[in-house]
């Protein structure tokens, strides 16, 4: 059966296109790019040229369904469906549903018979799936992911000791619930609703306990914790980070975590604490108490593996899920903590995160309007003569011969400096990622010196998307009129990979940040069929620098202190829209269908292209529409923020969702994208972003500069900061090993290290890297205090100023005022924890050998531990690699070694935090070490062993070793 023409399929199908169009047309100065510009920005990109008509961005008018008074509810008239024909074993079950009635036909047409397949998959994983009967026939429309476009969680041999169970049931129609065995607790249920089920629209509804605590359904700008009356819409999108709306990536997938009294989860009478009761309790413990949590928590993971655009309605004890098609394809994942929900979602379900090189967690600098090979290098150069270590230079669209892919523009980035600069750049050390585009322009046939071989080669290759007549699907991006690969097409990989390789031999880059792949086009439809004559055409929108669009934008606070930076600027609107959801793939797959992993196949694409440049190499790409699984070969940056308080908040909670999908290599657009930042909110960001795995400023074209050392104050906190992070970087590359091998995350929210304290379940004002460094931000202006929670206390846990090493005296479960004037960002190391640092260098080559050096901060019990990775820093599969663990008790620090990789370094320095009662004779091996190096005082708890290099000479980890200072 053939679809009904996408555009008049449902009035539901209608009205989210119109909510996504919406928010690109009504969104004021950040959203639609709302770029900002000085006035002596150069706009790159003026020609007088035929500009698309305004008109040719507007979509249809229409009312968001979940906003409409008189839309339709599926629930009031959809019968739902009676459960038949059960055949059940110890491993699942399988039934037929039947509609149980006259169908609805509300927003399609409904599907007479369905196969419902319940799996017991593994001893942690639980998966209910619902699909048409009778695929091949009558239903042949409805899109079912083929497992090599995202693969699906299989049955494992033993499902023994899951804790999940699967009931059903037919009163009033079929709902379906899952429960945790061990303590009856109901995690999903969708009793007393009903089951809709129709071409272009599936529906289902699940009740959750009042003040439920959910996390995860991305991509938005919101904060961590989702609050209960809120649509979640995911949709990719190019709108700028308006907040709580559908922005470019797509993870149907949450946490649930609930909170329950100590003791009491086994007990089957017991049920989920609500906020409103744990507030009135005071938390249950007292002020200064570290006698143990009277709570714990338990958490799972529901995983709804759809790619349709989808809405998740958020109400007080519900959540109905709305998505445009496809299977019910739901995993469930038992934990009971976060991080086994976690690790159970990337093992078994999307795949485990990439490995970074080590390169990559160096600061990268960007923007958006440099303007040519000199005032690149004067960039890396001024970088340097302020002392602010930058690993690798960023170029953005201005590059590029007319915004065409793998090209350089002739003038002023001519290919003949390509030779010059890069021997400069990589001679030091320093990396170089570019920009590139999902759109591909399209020559003018008419104009023979506008032939692109990009295009040439992929047209005759035939990997572009077409209309449904065949015919080439022609969109408009930077360039003009654009094609957009068809990543399903038999040679679209292999034509982008020969791209990129011969690209690479013309300009050495060290990865790939890839944009606009939503897919992002600036028109509704194929706009450019009959005009590429035209070609190259104007965007129908002011680009930013453009003539006659003034305004003042500057962050909260501006006026009061930083007037004397304020300069002209300029903004445009640009309506980003979408390649149309009727433009068709190879098979006759519509866009409607993979919309939401365009940007996730690009990302695949990339990799492999990376990966044949690079052969044996961890490939670094930075990608801008994600789904669930991409983290297994790219980063993510949170996209087009705005140079605002707000915006430096959001990027915290974006980090910790973005763990949550299993993509740790995370950062924003420090300072701010769009608008021009200050002086006090650039240095707070700086500070703020060196804790994030993925370190980047960049800003919008012709906003006023803001490389860190345009103001002496963001130079001075971000040097301050970046030495904090590189002396860190052993221990950020550790954690993210162990992501990469066990799944666990990098940023963490307090909640799911400290799951015993309810208090913390919707905290995201402050964060931890790893297990062990706890990071209290300022987030709003004109403040030199912050307030912040040090948790874990309730439960013994103690915690140490990063910079003076003393132990924190605070008190459980209420917050701390911090001093924290302009350049410092208060960090602490956990009590019971050893760091593994390095001194750091200019760059991570030179960080790399440099000694090592330890942290050693004792819990009040005297003990600590922790553990180091060490590898060649960017093959795929080291050969030799090694791991190192420490443990500290009764005043001694034990060091273990596995593993053959060879580090000459050595260890240069050992700080132990909260040594009492004195410290005695300091022996490493049992030789003594010369007082000389050692800096202690009966009135200090730190002990500071330091200049230790000649005694480990050949390398710190070359064998095991044992320090003492009884
Ligand atoms: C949109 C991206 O999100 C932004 O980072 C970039 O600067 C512009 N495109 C221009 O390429």
């Amino acid at each position: 059966m053939a679809r009904t023409s996408f555009l008049q399929a449902s009035s539901l199908l209608s009205s989210f296109l119109a909510l996504t169009n919406a928010q690109a047309s009504n969104s004021a100065t950040p959203t639609k790019a709302g770029w900002s510009t000085t006035l002596n920005g150069t706009p790159t990109s003026f020609r007088s040229v035929f500009t698309i008509p305004a008109s040719a961005d507007v979509g249809a008018d229409l009312i968001p369904n979940i906003q409409d008074p008189q839309a339709v509810n599926a629930q009031d008239l959809c019968p739902g469906y009676t459960a038949s024909q059960l055949q059940q074993n110890d491993r699942g079950l399988s039934a037929v549903l039947t509609l149980a009635g006259k169908a609805c036909n509300v927003y399609g047409n409904d599907i007479e018979a369905l196969n419902l397949k319940v799996e017991y998959q593994s001893n942690d994983r639980l998966s209910i799936n619902i699909r048409p009967a009778n695929l091949d026939a009558s239903n042949s429309s409805q899109w079912i992911i083929p497992e090599s476009l995202i693969p699906r969680p299989a049955a494992e041999s033993s499902a023994a000791d899951l804790d999940l169970a699967f009931a059903w049931g037919n009163e009033p129609s079929f709902w379906f619930s899952v429960t945790r065995k061990s303590s009856g607790d109901v995690l999903f249920t969708t009793e007393g609703s009903h089951l809709v089920y129709e071409n272009q629209f599936v529906e289902f509804v699940n009740s959750l306990p009042e003040d439920y605590n959910l996390y995860g359904l991305g991509e938005r700008i919101h904060g961590l914790k989702l609050n209960n009356n809120f649509t979640a819409t995911i949709y990719a999108a190019d709108v700028g980070d308006p907040i709580d709306r559908n922005l470019y990536g797509s993870h149907p997938f949450y946490l649930e975590t609930r909170y329950f009294e100590a003791g009491g989860h086994s007990n089957k009478t017991k049920r989920a604490l609500k906020a409103s009761e744990l507030h009135q309790r005071s938390f249950g413990y007292e002020k200064g108490s570290s006698s143990g949590s009277p709570y714990k928590s338990v958490s799972h993971g529901v995983y709804y593996r759809n790619l349709h655009g989808m809405d998740v309605v958020l109400q007080p004890t519900s959540l109905t899920w709305r998505s445009l098609g496809g299977e019910i394809d739901l995993f469930f994942f038992a934990g009971e903590t976060q991080p086994e929900v976690t690790k159970q979602y990337q093992t078994s379900a999307i795949g485990l995160p990439a490995m970074q090189s080590y390169w990559t967690f160096g600061f990268h600098q960007c923007r958006w309007g440099y303007r040519n090979w000199t005032e690149l290098r004067e960039i890396v150069e001024t970088m340097r003569t302020f002392n602010i270590p930058m690993e690798t230079i960023w170029l953005d669209i201005d590059y590029m011969d007319q915004y065409r892919d793998f090209t350089l523009d002739p003038v002023t980035f001519s290919p003949s400096g390509v030779a010059d600069f890069f021997g400069w750049l990589h001679g030091n050390n320093q990396h170089f990622v570019p920009i590139v585009d999902g759109a591909i322009y399209i020559p003018n046939p008419q104009n023979a010196s506008d032939a692109y071989d990009t295009y040439n080669r992929g047209n005759e290759s035939g990997v572009f998307l077409k209309n449904p007549d065949g015919s080439q699907y022609i969109g408009a991006v930077w360039p003009g009129y654009t094609v957009f690969p068809d990543w399903l097409s038999s040679n679209g990989v292999s034509w982008w990979v020969k791209e990129m390789v011969e690209w690479y031999k013309e300009v050495p880059f060290s990865g790939f940040w890839v944009d606009m792949t939503e897919v992002s086009s600036f028109c509704v439809g194929s706009c450019g069929t009959g005009n590429v004559t035209l070609n190259p055409v104007h965007p129908p929108f002011s680009l930013p620098g453009e003539v006659g669009n003034i305004v003042f934008d500057y962050p909260e606070g501006f006026n009061i202190t930083n007037v004397t930076e304020a300069a002209s600027a300029s903004a445009g609107d640009l309506a980003v829209h979408a390649v149309s959801p009727n433009a068709t793939h190879a098979n006759g797959v519509q866009e409607y269908d993979v919309h939401n992993v365009w940007g996730h196949q690009i990302i695949n694409a990339t990799y492999q292209g990376l990966l044949s440049v690079f052969p044996g190499k961890r490939p670094f790409i930075i990608g801008r529409s994600t789904f669930a699984g991409s983290g297994k070969w790219a980063g993510h940056w949170g996209g087009d923020n705005a140079s605002k308080w707000a915006y430096m908040f959001f990027s915290i909670p974006q980090a910790l969702s973005f763990s949550l999908f299993g993509i740790p290599m995370f950062g924003v657009d420090t300072c701010g994208f769009n608008g021009n930042t200050d002086a006090e909110l650039c240095a707070r960001w700086m500070q703020l972003s060196a804790f994030f795995p993925f370190y980047r400023n960049h800003n919008v074209l012709s906003a006023i500069p803001q490389e860190p050392y345009r103001w002496e104050s963001v130079a001075s906190a971000s040097r301050s900061a970046m030495h904090i992070r590189y002396t860190l970087l052993p221990y950020m590359y550790t954690l993210f090993h162990q992501a990469h091998t066990t799944g666990s995350t990098v940023m963490r929210a307090l909640a799911w290290e400290f799951p015993n304290e309810p208090q913390l379940a919707a905290v995201d004002t402050q964060f931890l890297l790893g297990p062990n460094i706890l990071v209290t931000p300022v987030l709003e202006p004109q403040v030199d205090t912050v307030n912040g929670v040090f948790p874990g206390i309730v439960d013994g846990g103690s915690w140490y100023d990063w910079y003076t090493g003393e132990r924190v005296n605070a008190e459980a479960g209420v917050n701390t005022t911090i001093s924290a004037p302009l350049g410092h960002i208060p960090v602490f190391v956990r009590g019971g924890s050893v760091l593994p640092t390095q001194e750091p260098g200019y760059t991570t080559t030179e960080s790399r050998s440099n000694p090592w050096g330890l942290i050693v901060a004792l819990s009040d019990v005297g003990e600590a531990s922790g553990s180091l990775y060490v590898d060649d820093g960017e093959s795929l599969e080291p050969s030799e690699t090694l791991d190192i663990s420490f443990a500290a008790m009764k005043s001694q620090l034990k060091v273990e070694v596995t593993g053959g990789y060879k580090d000459n370094n050595t260890l240069g320095n050992v700080t132990i935090l909260g040594v009492k009662g004195g410290c005695g004779q300091v022996q490493l091996n049992g030789a003594t070490i010369d007082a000389s190096k050692i800096d202690y005082n009966e009135t200090s708890t730190v002990l500071k062993l330091s200049g230790l290099d000649d005694l480990t000479k050949g390398g710190a980890w070359q064998v095991a070793w044992t320090l003492s200072w009884a």
